[in-house]
Order: structure tokens, then C-alpha cells, then sequence
């Protein structure tokens, strides 16, 4: 199969990327790097077809979706803070971008579109775990443009007859997620911060909770999104199924890295919802998701990764 990955120089487009050529698809990536990184595709660099491209350039993402059989659209500014301090640049990237997506599909004769979408749909409501027939209700600009995206996806099933699946991500942790930017998610935060003996941030009092998912399963998601036959025009939780609060995080962090667990409080975050949980029955009825990665093996997995980017750091420190 002939596939583009957008975003594939990013987290988890780098995974899905490493799968895709592991099982033999000819791969295209389309990336302009912004939160990507080189590294991340330094395996597959030689089986693979870089395009550096922007997602709000319409000619560049339709010139990159011909031959392609499937789009995998992970591409975004993919931050709740940041999209509240820059909203048309969210807009741009997350909406129209996925809008420019979805042209270029339709027009070069793209079988399906498998969509990156986010379970800030849900917004902060008290129910939970969240199902798909719930009201949508973005806090954060970011949010609100990832649910046009998934609006999009079925508008363009219904009105054009292109085969999209919208899967919704709760909380993805892994190798390659980066604690560096000022956005960054709260595992690799954890990691980094107990990993360098520093106490962790937690934004609030710790009892916020999440529904963490290991990118091997959202991965394997994805996977089966491209082909599970009834999945054209669904919208679908991609989680775990369960749900952690990040004091408890933190100690399995401290586990699993060995490192004593301190925290530092600081005030809640603009745009947070307090509790988030997928129910994950309809992927598992769709697609055959079964998410079976329990968070100790994939933190450990993760601490790894961490582990074997700062190996060269601290030989280097040594040797000098
Ligand atoms: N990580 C999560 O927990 C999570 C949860 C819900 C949804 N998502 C969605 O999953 C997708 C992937 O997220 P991620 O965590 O891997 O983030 P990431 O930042 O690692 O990956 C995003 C990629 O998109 C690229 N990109 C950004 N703007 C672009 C543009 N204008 N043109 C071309 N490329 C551009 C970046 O360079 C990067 O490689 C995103 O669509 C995000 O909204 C992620």
C-alpha cells in the first residue's frame, strides 16, 4: 500500500511511520518540522519519501496525496496552551490545514483518511468514561479546531463519498515525546524532571485524572482504522479504557525510574479539563482496538527512550 503520514516527523507520526515501512508500505511523509524532528525518522530515512511541506500550503499537500492509497493526517500545532496564546495559527494548521487535507485526498482519488482527532472534544464535563454520542464541547481553541477536523471527516464521507475515520486520542505517551517545549505533555515532563533530580510541576493539586495510552496501541489503531470496513464516517475514542490522576502517575513514574517522586504545585493551567476517560467500546467493535499495553510496561519503555538519548549526553560529560 502507498501511504502519507503528515506530521510523520513527530511523535507518534514517527511511530506510525516505523510501522508502516516495517510491514512493507511505501511511505511518504509530509512534515515542515516545526515540532518534528529529523531524528525521529533517522531509521527509515532511506525507505522512506520526505516531503518538507507545510499543512496550510493547499498545492504542496495535494501534489504530496497523489499515488496514495491512504492519508494518515497527525499533522498539527497539537498544544492547548498554545493554541489560547496564538488561535489563528491553530486555526490554520488544525482546521484548514485538515481541510486542505481532505481536498487533496478527494481530489487525487485518496481511498481513506484516517484523522488525528483529540478527546478535548469533550470538554469538562462531569460524565464519564466519555462516549462519542456525548456533546461535543471544546474548552480551547485547539480543541475547537480539532473538532471542525472530525466534522470535516464526515461531511467529506457523507457529501463525497471519501472514506475518513476520525479517531479520538486520549493522552498519548511514548518514546519520542519531548519534554522540551514549553507545551509538553506531563509524562515526559515527569520523566525528565525526576531523571535530572529535579522536582516535577504539576499544574494544580495532582488530582486531575487521564486516560494515558501507549503509542503502540494508537498505533495500532491507525492501523486498522485504514482498512476495518464499517469504519468510514465513524468517530472513535482511541484510549486505554482507564483512567490515573497524576499524583498516582508520579509515583509510577518514580518507579519506574527509580528516582525518588518529588512534586512542585503550581496554579491550574488556562484551558484544562479536570477528568478525562475513553469508553472504548465502539473502536473495539469497529476496528478490533484492543489496547493491551499496561502503564508500567509502557512507562518503562518510555524511561528507556529516555534513557538511551541521554546515554551519549552523559558519555560525552565523562570522557571530558
Ligand atoms: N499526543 C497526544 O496525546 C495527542 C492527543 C490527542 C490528539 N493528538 C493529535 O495527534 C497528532 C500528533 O500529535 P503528536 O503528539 O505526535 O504531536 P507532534 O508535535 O509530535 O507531531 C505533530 C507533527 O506535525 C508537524 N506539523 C505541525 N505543524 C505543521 C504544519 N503547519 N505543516 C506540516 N507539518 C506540521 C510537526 O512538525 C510534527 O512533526 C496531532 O494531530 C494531535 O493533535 C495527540
Amino acid at each position: 500500500m502507498k501511504v502519507l503520514v503528515t506530521g510523520g516527523a513527530g511523535f507518534i507520526g514517527s511511530n506510525l511511520t516505523d510501522a508502516l515501512v516495517a510491514r512493507g508500505d511505501q511511505v511518504r511523509v509530509l512534515d515542515n518540522f516545526s515540532t518534528g524532528h529529523e531524528a525521529n525518522l533517522a531509521a527509515v530515512a532511506q525507505r522512506i519519501e520526505l516531503v518538507r511541506a507545510d499543512l496550510r500550503d493547499a498545492a504542496a499537500v495535494k501534489a504530496a496525496c497523489v499515488g496514495v492509497d491512504v492519508v494518515f493526517h497527525e499533522g498539527a500545532m497539537p498544544s492547548v496552551p498554545r493554541s489560547v496564546d496564538d488561535p489563528a495559527t491553530s486555526f490554520a494548521v488544525n482546521a484548514m490545514g485538515t481541510l486542505n487535507v481532505l481536498l487533496g485526498a478527494k481530489e487525487c482519488g485518496v481511498k481513506r483518511v484516517v484523522y488525528a482527532a483529540s478527546s478535548s472534544a469533550y470538554g469538562d464535563t462531569a460524565v464519564l468514561p466519555k462516549r462519542e454520542d456525548m456533546l461535543q464541547q471544546p474548552q480551547s481553541p485547539y480543541a475547537a479546531d480539532k473538532v471542525h477536523g472530525e466534522n470535516l471527516c464526515r461531511v467529506f464521507t457523507r457529501v463525497y463519498g471519501l472514506e475518513c475515520v476520525a479517531l479520538r486520542y486520549f493522552n498519548v505517551y511514548g518514546p519520542r515525546q519531548r519534554p522540551d517545549s514549553a507545551y509538553a505533555a506531563v509524562i515526559p515532563k515527569f520523566i525528565d524532571a525526576l531523571l535530572r533530580g529535579e522536582a516535577a510541576r504539576i499544574d494544580g493539586d495532582g488530582g486531575q485524572s487521564r486516560d494515558f495510552t501507549f503509542v503502540r496501541d494508537v498505533v495500532e489503531a491507525n492501523l486498522l482504522a485504514a482498512v476495518a470496513p464499517k469504519a468510514p464516517g465513524q468517530v472513535m475514542n482511541i484510549g486505554a479504557g482507564g483512567r490515573i490522576d497524576l499524583l498516582t502517575l508520579l509515583r509510577e513514574i518514580a518507579a519506574a525510574t527509580g528516582v525518588p517522586a518529588r512534586a512542585n504545585h503550581g496554579p491550574d493551567r488556562a484551558g484544562d479539563v479536570r477528568d478525562s476517560q475513553a469508553d472504548i467500546s465502539l473502536a473495539q467493535r469497529i476496528l478490533g482496538y484492543n489496547p493491551n499495553t499496561p502503564l508500567s510496561t509502557g512507562l518503562k519503555a518510555t524511561v528507556d527512550w529516555f534513557l538511551a538519548q541521554r546515554a551519549p549526553v552523559e558519555n560525552e560529560r565523562k570522557s571530558s
